[in-house]
């Protein structure tokens, strides 16, 4: 497949050279088979450090539309292609992640609902991805929209995912991803409890910033009342326009706020991956030589190597 008008050839400055050199390419259709290749291979490579322990990420910002669901599930999706046993937990009631995992979520499957209120262990609501065998979801429900609502009224009710995971430990999963709804509500306070790392996406556009006040405030305050070992370890561009320059703009804004949180790599903004949940799949799925695909790799290889004990950067 060639290029659309929603995927302009110019690579955005940021782009990893990774990506950068894919870009270099004769032709588009000759730049497209060559990072087909090179993310089919990526497995093989075994350039991913694995994690010394578990690494819990809560992906956050109360933004809607920013691209939280779609940078978990395509950074899972990729750490997953390249060995890593990775989890994602749908929290939003949405249910998008699931969506784009393929995964089942009609009312009634066993879901993040249940783990929740502690109805089932996390392990009962897992499933196995259609597309890569080490990856899992645990799927949302609507059920989930009332859990907002009869959380306030429980014990330890923000602790309440953290007691959940716990058992998760006995798991080998390397990466566990928490997709969170786009509100700071209790669903929200429930993964900030439970994870030590958070995500943010951050979408290269008007307003990019505002709310991100408000989410690390609320970040502050879990912090010093119930998860002291959170922190803001990663921040992911998205939906990067190479053709505007508020894109640049927002870009070194963030960049100037966040410093090294932020991931080189930035996210183009591509039609096929907003594509991709269509066919309940992840961008590295449905179309493994765009550069949709590409940057996430990338993006989840950096995170990798942060997260990677010393000698194995
Ligand atoms: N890089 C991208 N290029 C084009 N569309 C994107 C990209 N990332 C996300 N989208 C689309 O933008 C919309 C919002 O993204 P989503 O990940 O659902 O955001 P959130 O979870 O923060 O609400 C979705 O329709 C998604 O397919
Ligand atoms: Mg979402």
């Amino acid at each position: 497949m060639t290029s659309t008008a929603g995927e302009p050839d110019r690579a955005p400055v940021d782009v990893s050279r990774e990506t950068w050199n894919a870009q270099e390419s004769d032709t588009p259709i000759g730049a497209e088979a060559e990072r087909a290749v090179r993310l089919m291979h990526a497995a093989s490579e075994g350039l991913l450090p694995k994690p010394s322990r578990q690494r819990i990420f809560t992906v956050a910002n109360q933004k809607g539309g920013v691209g939280k669901t779609t940078t978990a599930v395509n950074i899972a999706a990729a750490l997953a292609l390249q060995g890593a046993r990775t989890l994602v937990i749908d929290l939003d009631p949405q249910g998008n992640a699931s969506t784009a995992l393929g995964i089942e979520h009609r009312p009634g499957t066993p879901s993040s609902y249940e783990v929740l209120i502690g109805e089932i262990p996390v392990e009962a609501a897992l499933q196995q991805s259609p597309h890569n065998e080490l990856l899992f979801c645990v799927p949302a429900t609507i059920d989930l929209a009332g859990a907002e609502i009869e959380l306030v009224s429980m014990v330890a009710r923000e602790g309440r995912l953290r007691t959940a995971l716990a058992e998760l430990k006995q798991h080998d999963f390397d990466y566990v991803f928490i997709d969170c709804p786009p509100s700071l509500g209790l669903l929200t306070i429930n993964a900030l409890v439970a994870a030590p790392e958070v995500l943010i996406p951050i979408q290269c556009e008007y307003y990019a910033l505002e709310g991100v006040g408000q989410l690390l405030r609320n970040i502050e305050m879990v912090k010093a009342h119930l998860n002291p070992e959170l922190n803001v370890t990663t921040v992911v561009l998205t939906m990067y326009d190479g053709r505007t320059k508020l894109a640049d703009q927002v870009a070194m804004d963030v960049r100037a706020h966040f410093g090294d949180k932020v991931l080189r790599t930035v996210i183009p903004r591509s039609v096929k991956v907003s594509e991709a949940p269509g066919y309940g799949m992840t961008i590295i799925d449905y179309d493994p030589g765009s550069r949709g695909a590409m940057s996430y790799l990338d993006a989840s290889r950096e995170l990798a190597q942060r997260g990677a004990p010393e000698q194995a950067r």
